[in-house]
């Protein structure tokens, strides 16, 4: 068993609650950031397994260094995972999504160093891989490939522009200075929820499952959240890890994700047409296989999602 005390930030988050969750059933003794220790909204954490004797809650801001630097002190990896994942247009991006995005990385990465902390995996997003115009369609995208950031600003795409422009940074401060960071690319990410607030990407299936009568017939590229915590700790674990890696295990148009859902859940509305969208991509995960990495069925996730959401109360049942 592991006795290595870690760092995870943005904790009560939704990938951040079930790596929490994942490192301390490891046996791994965790410093959790958080803004409101004291919130209800983190009460989950404390709840989990080991949670009582190896988990700390730490107050901090992505914006305020000196708060991540205690949380960070003594630690020998750190897994960056805060950041702003607005789920409606916000008035101020640059202040509420890019500078906690962008300048927090910073922050982190500044306070590893300060500690000599060995390893950080830092969570991006397929967001800083895709977003440009003319992406081939005839081969896999891979690691090589980023978003446009001025076209992500162009077409006021501001999480975009803020986790491409975070992961350079990640990118340049680790080779400026010699930390290894190691970062992970998730693509939507699906799962049930461990949160009591509601977060971003959990609200895909249920306006999918709430109908309408007309829906863009959009390309979805989907992962598990209990997969793509897994992605993280083999990131950290296993020595050869290095650089950047896509963590994605389905691509599927949303009408076919509408009739896979209407064979498990036949009495939900679901959207009455679609319109067709030309944005088909294949994104290559061998570079992450080659680590060792599975994923589970996209059945699975589904299931496993809408149930976690019916007993959140984000959705009605059928
Ligand atoms: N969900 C997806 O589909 C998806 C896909 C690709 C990549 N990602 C990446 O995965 C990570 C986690 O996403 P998620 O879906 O788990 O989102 P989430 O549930 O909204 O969690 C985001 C976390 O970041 C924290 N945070 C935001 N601004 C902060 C600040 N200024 N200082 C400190 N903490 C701050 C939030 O803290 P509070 O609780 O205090 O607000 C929250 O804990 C993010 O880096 C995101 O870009 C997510």
């Amino acid at each position: 068993m592991a006795t290595k005390k870690v760092c995870v930030t943005g904790a009560g988050g939704f990938v951040a609650s079930w790596l929490v969750k994942l490192l301390l059933s490891k046996g791994y003794i965790v410093n959790g950031t958080v803004r409101q220790p004291g919130s209800q909204k983190n009460e989950h954490l404390l709840k989990l397994e080991r949670a009582s004797e190896n988990l700390t809650l730490f107050e901090a801001d992505l914006l305020n260094y000196e708060s991540l630097r205690s949380a960070i002190l003594g630690c020998t990896a750190v897994f960056h995972v805060a950041c702003p994942v607005p789920s409606i247009v916000v008035p101020n991006p640059q202040v509420e999504v890019i500078e906690p995005a962008v300048k927090g990385t910073t922050n982190v990465l500044e306070a590893c160093l300060e500690a000599k902390v060995q390893r950080v995996v830092y969570v991006s997003s397929v967001a800083a891989i895709c977003i440009r115009p003319n992406l081939p369609k005839d081969k896999d995208i891979d690691e090589s490939c980023w978003s446009d950031k001025d076209y992500c600003e162009r077409t006021q795409n501001w999480y975009c522009f803020s986790k491409t422009a975070a992961e350079e940074q990640a990118l340049e401060f680790g080779k400026r200075i010699g930390l290894d960071v190691v970062r992970i690319c998730p693509s939507l990410v699906l799962g049930p929820i461990l949160q009591s607030t509601v977060n971003a990407s959990s609200l895909v299936l249920p306006k999918l499952l709430k109908g309408c009568d007309s829906m863009e017939d959009k390309t979805r590229w989907i992962i598990d959240v209990r997969d793509l915590v897994d992605a993280i700790l083999l990131a950290y674990e296993k020595p050869e890890a290095e650089g950047r890696y896509i963590c994605n295990a389905h691509t599927i148009k949303t009408r076919d994700l509408t009739e896979k859902l209407k064979i498990i859940y036949p009495n939900y509305k679901y959207p009455a047409n679609f319109t067709e969208v030309d944005d088909y991509i294949s994104l290559s995960t061998e570079k992450l296989q080659r680590l060792g990495w599975k994923y589970r069925p996209l059945e699975e996730t589904l299931v496993d999602s809408v149930e976690s959401y019916k007993e959140a109360g984000l959705l009605q049942s059928e």
